[in-house]
């Protein structure tokens, strides 16, 4: 059988029995019919008439339609802009630990998880650890602590890099405000009376970055008649920190959360090899800090001569609750393409810390391990109900 021809708009309406508002009609509608295309998806459909003289010099009007295949609902776009996490409704979750004695404060400290998403055959799959996510809930139940101290890259805004950006990236975000909100929710709900610390790192930065070197005009736009409230297209914004009581503490390199005058806490932008970023910073710092960004476990002490006599600092990375199996995107991990991950291995170590701080305000460190969806600090140990991607495990008997 032969190929069906297509017949072009302007075929037909050359053929058409003269230009009326009925025969245009017709053949576009025909030519939608034929062709499958649905009528919703017509925004507009155009018919230009132009007038020439032919070589008798007669004039002879001839029809230039275009038909504009655009969104055609009243109601704006569909497809998914980024917007504000759902807001969730989740219960109070009372710990049975008692709180600290003796004025001790105890801050946990959340690494860097890097939440974000590829798109993969319809479903999401996951940088960041679920199993980390899980455990560190479990984790900062039992401990109860009275600050918990998000250290940045919490959210990965892999759409945003300056890197080469995956196909599968596209239309992540959103997902990315949403399951990193729903964390920090459940966080509230098992400490509601803690102060929650959330530090800008590089990947969060890269939000105000995007909007002041492709969009200027919208950087810092509200609602109207809304001069208290964050920009539309900020953290704090799409993450409803206001609601959670979350204090963003914004300007990455230089963000920071002083707990004490002898304790900060910093995403930070030193990488050093050989596990030698912790040495860099009790070299600089004079003052105990706990930092990010190197998705490694490293701890360095330094004695210095004081008035006093002496005086111990300590500088720490807590890890990373980021895969660990190349499925987070970095310089190092490559993507096949089918969409694959091919093994890679990164130099990073997942964790999780406590640092408590007595009366006067001196810190103790102490690092959780994880691994495989396992945490030890000390004598406690704890299971991950879900699997890597998020999935409910089985319970074996
Ligand atoms: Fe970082
Ligand atoms: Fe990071």
């Amino acid at each position: 059988m032969a190929a069906r021809q297509p017949v072009s708009l302007h075929e037909r309406l050359q053929k058409a029995d003269g230009y009326t508002r009925e025969n245009v009609g017709a053949s576009i509608l025909q030519f939608l019919d034929d062709e499958g295309i649905p009528i919703e998806m017509v925004g507009k459909a155009k018919i230009f008439m132009q007038g020439s003289k032919d070589a008798d010099g007669n004039m002879q009007a001839q029809a230039l339609p275009s038909i504009e295949l655009a969104p055609a609902w009243a109601a704006g776009p569909q497809w998914p802009v980024a917007e504000k996490a759902k807001p969730v409704k989740i219960p109070k979750v009372p710990s049975g630990r008692p709180v600290a004695p003796g004025g001790f404060n105890d801050i946990y400290i959340v690494p860097d998880m890097q939440v974000g998403y590829r798109r993969h055959k319809g479903g999401l799959v996951p940088f960041h650890d679920e199993r980390c996510m899980d455990l560190h809930l479990q984790m900062i139940r039992h401990i109860r602590p009275q600050h918990v101290c998000m250290v940045g890259d919490n959210l990965d805004f892999a759409d945003l890099s300056r890197f080469v950006r995956e196909v599968a990236f596209v239309e992540t975000m959103q997902p990315s405000i949403d399951r990193w909100h729903l964390f920090l929710s459940q966080v509230r709900a098992i400490v509601p009376d803690a102060e929650i610390t959330w530090i800008e790192g590089n990947h969060e930065h890269r939000l105000p970055k995007q909007i002041l070197e492709n969009a200027a005009w919208s950087f810092g736009l509200k609602k109207a008649n809304t001069p208290d409230d964050w920009p539309v297209l900020s953290v704090q914004s799409l993450c409803r920190l206001d609601e959670l009581g979350v204090d963003y503490k914004e300007g990455y390199p230089s963000a920071e959360k002083w707990y004490s005058d002898h304790f900060l806490g910093i995403h930070g932008a030193k990488v050093r090899s050989g596990g030698s970023t912790a040495a860099a910073y009790v070299k600089d710092e004079s003052i105990s800090v706990v930092f990010g960004h190197i998705h490694r476990k490293e701890l360095q002490y330094r004695t210095w001569r004081h008035a006093r006599g002496r005086y111990e600092t300590f500088a720490a990375s807590p890890g990373t609750g980021a895969r660990v199996d190349g499925g987070t995107p970095s310089v190092k991990a490559g993507v096949k393409g089918s969409g694959k991950l091919p093994n890679s291995v990164e130099d990073w170590q997942q964790g999780a810390a406590v640092v408590r701080m007595d009366a006067d305000g001196f810190p103790s460190y102490s690092q959780i391990d994880i691994r495989d969806g396992r945490a030890w600090w000390g004598p406690h140990h704890w299971e991950s109900t879900v699997d890597m991607f998020g999935n409910k495990m089985a319970k074996t008997a």
